[in-house]
């Protein structure tokens, strides 16, 4: 697999960085930015969708999969992009955002004028089911153009797409051929394991619905098709995979069975959700975190399984504000939780910022969220009785808007994102935090990374090895152990600001392949450390 020593970095195009000065960020942003993304020696760039949208999600929902919508810039540009990104040596990555399209795509317009064609292309029914949206609500919609209901397992601007229909799945394959054409390198798929719905559609009395369109009946099929008739095999692809299972994932993953090269799953992004309930808040468990990292870790490997490794996407918090301590643990912290990521066995995924340890947004006011989401729960949680403050709490912690405030490029107006005034508030730490800082700084957030990075290339025990969990008395220290013929190595983190006692003698004769303090102790693990031992 061409994709072993490969580290993905993704950028939500939006806050990445404005080149002319509207507040958005664009393609031009991104090439602006491509000698800084080669310095820190990453692969591949996952761009986050700029077809034509409505922008109600952000992009998520297209109307147009072909073009590229004007607040992002132009075809010419995206040429320009793929040259220049070519030209260093990196592959760019598109989302493909497959389970759904706007309510503004011609299709979904056809379908409500009553063209059959359109209508097979959607999912409508007379009656509805009680299934909830994932952005809250109810999952169905009432058209009274045809007198039917259309899922939207989003919002309800976002209507699902029906795979079943042959002729459709034909129409996304020629989006696929139309951007392997430009030259692009890889694909990441939207919630793709929610495209293949059910044969019947019933009221879910356990559950919000998910159990019957999650890892659907004919998914597996569906993603075979797909990668075969688009000649996806050799390509990186990765599928973006919602509640899924270990044993769909080892399938979706794993080379033989020829759907994708790897996956993304969430279970170890949700040990701080109380009660499962994302919007209530709860310490993370650390020993779920332990058995979901150990158990994904060793399964995928033992049945040629391949994960996608990441604590940050544009959907999660900022991971130092959420597993790490954003104040005076700031920069440990970081590097110890990207020190636990980065040598698991797996592709990882870098999320715009977090390489300088950027944090949540820490916005006082509900008008400053812009998201769909956000806003929705802001208004169920007071609907269900919360006070104001209660619900801005949980946003604070839980709002995807925490890791989409503009990247902090350096600490002059609007962090150096836009001249303009940027689409969201920045966080106001940009002075402290910020690109230009870390690359001047040794030590910095931004250094560390890169070694990461560059450890995965030059040692073949972190991209090839064996992956073992060695289970901890104390639920804080987490310890595996990578083998590849004779080489050992050990990742010893500290997922807490407690010194604690451990004994560490045996690894006198190893030498140590990176650390996040200066020194080596023995006899404990201090706060938020993290130590990689090898013997070669
Ligand atoms: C994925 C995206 C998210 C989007 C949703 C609907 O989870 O990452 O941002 O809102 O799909 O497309
Ligand atoms: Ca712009």
């Amino acid at each position: 697999m061409k994709f072993f020593k490969s580290t993905v970095y993704q950028i939500y195009i939006k806050s990445f960085n404005d080149s002319n000065g509207d507040g958005i960020g664009d393609i031009n942003g991104i090439t602006e930015k491509l000698d800084y993304l080669k310095d820190l020696g990453v692969d591949y760039l996952w761009i986050t969708p700029f077809f034509k949208s409505p922008q109600k999600d952000n992009g998520y929902d297209i109307s147009n999969y072909l073009e590229i919508d004007p607040i992002f810039g132009t075809m010419e540009d995206f040429d320009n992009l793929i040259k220049e990104s070519n030209k260093r040596k990196i592959g760019i990555m598109l989302d493909m955002v497959f389970n759904h399209t706007s309510t503004e795509h011609i299709w979904f317009k056809k379908a409500l004028q009553g063209d059959e064609k359109y209508i097979n292309y959607y999912i409508f029914k007379d009656e509805k089911t009680n299934w909830e949206s994932k952005f809250g609500g109810n999952a169905w919609q009432y058209v009274k153009e045809l007198d039917k209901y259309y899922l939207h397992l989003f919002d309800v601007t976002q209507a699902d797409l029906n795979w079943d229909n042959k002729e459709l799945r034909e129409e996304l394959k020629n989006v696929v051929r139309f951007w392997k054409k430009k030259g692009v390198s890889g694909f990441r798929f939207d919630v793709v394991n929610l495209i293949s719905k059910p044969n019947k559609f019933v009221d879910d009395n356990i559950g919000d619905g998910r159990r019957f369109y999650t890892d659907g009946p004919n998914i597996h099929q569906y993603l075979k098709e797909l990668v075969k008739d688009t000649n996806l095999e050799d390509m990186i692809t990765v599928g973006e995979m919602s509640s899924t299972s270990l044993e769909n994932c080892i399938k979706y993953s794993n080379p033989n069975e020829k759907e994708l090269s790897q996956v993304f799953n969430f279970h170890h992004l949700k040990v701080d959700y109380k009660n499962k309930d994302k919007w209530e808040l709860m310490e993370a468990n650390l020993d779920e975190l332990y058995d979901i990292f150990s158990l994904w870790q060793e399964e995928m490997y033992k049945n040629g399984g391949w994960n996608a490794l990441f604590w940050c996407n544009h959907d999660q918090p900022r991971i130092v504000s959420r597993f790490g301590q954003d104040k005076e643990y700031r920069i440990i912290s970081s590097k110890m939780l990207a020190t636990f990521i980065h040598l698991l066995r797996g592709t990882p995924y870098i999320y715009q910022g977090e390489e300088i340890g950027m944090t949540n947004a820490y916005y006082k006011d509900i008008s400053e969220y812009l998201d769909v989401e956000s806003i929705n729960y802001y208004n169920i949680l007071l609907k269900k009785g919360k006070s104001k403050e209660e619900a801005l709490n949980i946003l604070s912690q839980r709002s995807r808007d925490n890791s989409r405030t503009p990247v902090q490029w350096n600490n002059t107006l609007n962090a150096g994102f836009s001249t303009g005034k940027p689409w969201m508030n920045l966080s106001n730490n940009y002075k402290e935090i910020n690109v230009e800082k870390d690359i001047k700084d040794e030590q910095s957030i931004l250094n560390y990374y890169k070694k990461l990075v560059s450890l995965r290339k030059k040692e073949d025990i972190i991209s090839q090895g064996d992956i073992k969990f060695i289970k901890q008395d104390n639920n804080k220290i987490f310890i595996y152990k990578r083998t590849l013929n004779n080489e050992k190595l050990y990742c010893i983190c500290n997922f807490s600001k407690e010194d604690i006692d451990l004994d560490m003698s045996k690894f006198k004769d190893y030498e140590v392949l990176i650390q996040n303090y200066s020194d080596v102790d023995y006899n404990k693990i201090r706060a938020y450390e993290a130590i990689v031992y090898i013997k070669r």
